[in-house]
């Protein structure tokens, strides 16, 4: 592929340049620093490849997502849950028969056990489902402790029981008691059961909002090296094992930048239909940049056009909406909102569109699910894509400890004695 050249204080050296399947040009600077003794400085590693992956391909200037060469919007069509877990981990579509072990496996591993329920009693009524989630996370190293051992169980392990720590989490927030899996059903409606159920009433769980919430796992189910999958990386690059490892991906993923951006979204709206519903006042403040306020759910470090999660789920919302007879305020206000947002030269000039999140948050709160729990559910979506990325990493020969450089701007050497 060639070479690039660097010249530096009169010298010139040579880097290889790597070219990825899609055409995707890197310069290899990993030897930059022993040839050259100079480092590369990027924070945010806006222009970093920080690893090569065959996992999921974006290209950001023309809005293509791709899960192991698989469209999105073919994705989001035709796909389950599970098959599409199975995909991202494994690599290839499961046949037949492979669905149906690994189906079978997603269900009956979905149980705690019953000593992890204790967990629960310690939490504050008052905790976020967040904190909850990241700590249950690592506390299942407390039961399978050995992860490494028999990597394909603890996956199953780990994305079997997710769905039944988040239901817990939840119930737990409310007071109500557990409900138990049940495992006639798909992924989606078994979480769906088990958040809405109450023991003294029968529970069907609607096949509106079940095949909603196929789609919103489906679409976040991986997204490259986002900043909680590029966590998940860098603890599992130190051979953490694979519960420690998703703790500290959850926990990244909680931020407002990143996944906790769904909650914020819907926040967003409330207060500006609170305050009347004129988004103008707000909108103007976010070109101002009055204490720092964005417009939450818009931009995105790698979409430069539009993002088409996104725009599946604008068009997702207003199907589900109707078809459960639902007319939410904040639906229209987040469209004039888009619209009015798209038109001013300030998100133009930045290329600022609106993300995954925009619209996912409407349709969580159709589906009854409280804001609380949004981040939660981008979890569930999440974890075939942090499993892949681990599974990726630990499987690829050579990869090193994750430990970046710094370009030191401290105080230079001074005496402990010399100081007054
Ligand atoms: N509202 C207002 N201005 C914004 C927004 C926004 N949502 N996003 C970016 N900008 C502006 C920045 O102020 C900056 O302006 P400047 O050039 O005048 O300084 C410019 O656009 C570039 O922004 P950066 O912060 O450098 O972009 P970066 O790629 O680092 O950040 C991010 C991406 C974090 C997603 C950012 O767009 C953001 O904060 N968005 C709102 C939060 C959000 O929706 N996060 C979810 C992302 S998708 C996901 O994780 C699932």
């Amino acid at each position: 592929m060639g070479t690039a050249k660097l010249t530096y204080d009169g010298k010139e050296y040579e880097l290889p340049v790597v070219e990825g399947s899609e055409g995707e040009i890197a310069i290899d600077v990993r030897k930059l620093r022993a040839q050259t003794g100079l480092i590369t400085l990027d924070s945010g590693y806006g222009s970093t490849g920080s690893c090569t992956s065959a996992i999921t391909f974006i290209n950001g200037e023309e809005g293509i997502l791709r899960y192991r060469g698989y469209p999105i919007e073919e994705i989001a069509q035709n796909a389950k849950f599970s098959e599409v877990c199975y995909l991202l981990i494994y690599g290839e579509r499961a046949n037949k028969e492979e669905l149906a072990t690994f189906t079978d496996e997603l269900t009956r591993h979905t149980l705690l056990h019953e000593d992890m329920k204790k967990f629960f009693e310690g939490y504050h009524p008052n905790s976020h489902p967040m904190a909850i989630m990241a700590s249950m996370m690592s506390s299942m190293a407390t039961y399978y402790p050995d992860s490494d051992a028999d990597v394909d169980s603890n996956i199953i392990r780990l994305l079997a029981k997710a769905k039944t720590i988040a239901a817990f989490a939840y119930k737990k927030s409310i007071g109500q008691p557990f409900i138990y899996p049940q495992n006639d059903l798909s992924y989606p409606a078994n979480f769906l059961r088990m958040m809405f159920a109450v023991p003294s009433e029968p529970y069907t769980v609607d096949p509106i909002i079940e095949q909603a919430l196929n789609l919103l796992l489906i679409l976040h189910a991986d997204h490259e090296q986002n900043c909680s999958a590029s966590t998940m990386r860098m603890v599992g690059s130190s051979e953490a094992n694979l519960y420690a490892s998703t703790s500290a991906a959850v926990c990244a993923l909680w931020g407002p930048r990143h996944g906790g951006a769904n909650q914020k979204v819907i926040e967003m709206l409330e207060n500006i239909l609170a305050d009347g519903g004129d988004y103008r006042d707000f909108l103007n403040k976010v070109k101002n940049k009055e204490d720092g306020v964005r417009l939450m759910g818009f931009g995105h470090r790698v979409y430069k056009n539009f993002d088409p999660r996104a725009q599946l789920l604008k068009k997702a919302a207003d199907r589900i909406l109707d078809q459960m007879g639902v007319d939410d305020p904040l639906l229209n206000l987040a469209k004039e909102m888009e619209q009015a947002a798209l038109s001013e030269p300030y998100f133009v000039e930045r290329n600022l569109y609106p993300n995954v999140d925009f619209y996912s948050g409407i349709i969580y709160r159709a589906m009854g699910i409280p804001t609380e729990m949004f981040t939660v559910m981008f979890v569930l979506g999440r974890l075939p894509g942090w499993i892949a990325h681990w599974k990726e990493m630990r499987e690829q020969p050579g990869v090193r400890i994750h430990r970046p450089r710094q370009v030191y701007t401290g105080a230079n050497l001074r005496r402990w004695n010399d100081d007054k």
